[in-house]
């Protein structure tokens, strides 16, 4: 009784987080396009999910991160691209890192 309440429990929050990532990544795709030209990824990469054509960083269809590596680059920049530690929140840094990984690996 026990373990089958705490597996249903997991799989709500599973679903909870998903939820949450959804809704993060809606209203960080709302934040990036109306922020300056330059806070937009799309503006520097490449990546077919989307649709996005920027030729300054690398192309992240190619590349394939991994959430981790993504998390990493937007918190901190890396060469010509900024860090974005101070515009974004952890979770939406998180949240863009899930989408990029997931989209830029399948
Ligand atoms: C001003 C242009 C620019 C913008 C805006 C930009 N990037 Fe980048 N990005 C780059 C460049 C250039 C590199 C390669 C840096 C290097 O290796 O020296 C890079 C590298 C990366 C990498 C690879 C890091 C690694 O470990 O090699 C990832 C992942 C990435 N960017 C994701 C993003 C995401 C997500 C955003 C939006 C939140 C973003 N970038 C916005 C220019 C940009």
């Amino acid at each position: 009784m026990m373990k089958l309440k705490s597996s249903v429990q997991q799989s709500f929050s599973n679903k909870m987080d998903k939820i949450k990532y959804f809704y993060l990544i809606f209203f960080l795709f709302l934040n990036l396009i109306t922020l300056p030209v330059q806070g937009n990824c799309a503006v520097c990469h490449i990546l077919t999910d989307a649709k996005s054509s920027g030729q300054i960083g690398p192309n992240l269809n190619q590349l394939k991160p991994d959430m981790t590596r993504v998390i990493y680059a937007v918190t901190n920049g890396i060469g010509v691209m900024p860090p974005y530690e101070d515009q974004l929140t952890l979770e939406e840094i998180q949240a863009v890192a899930y989408y990029v990984s997931l989209s830029a690996n399948q």
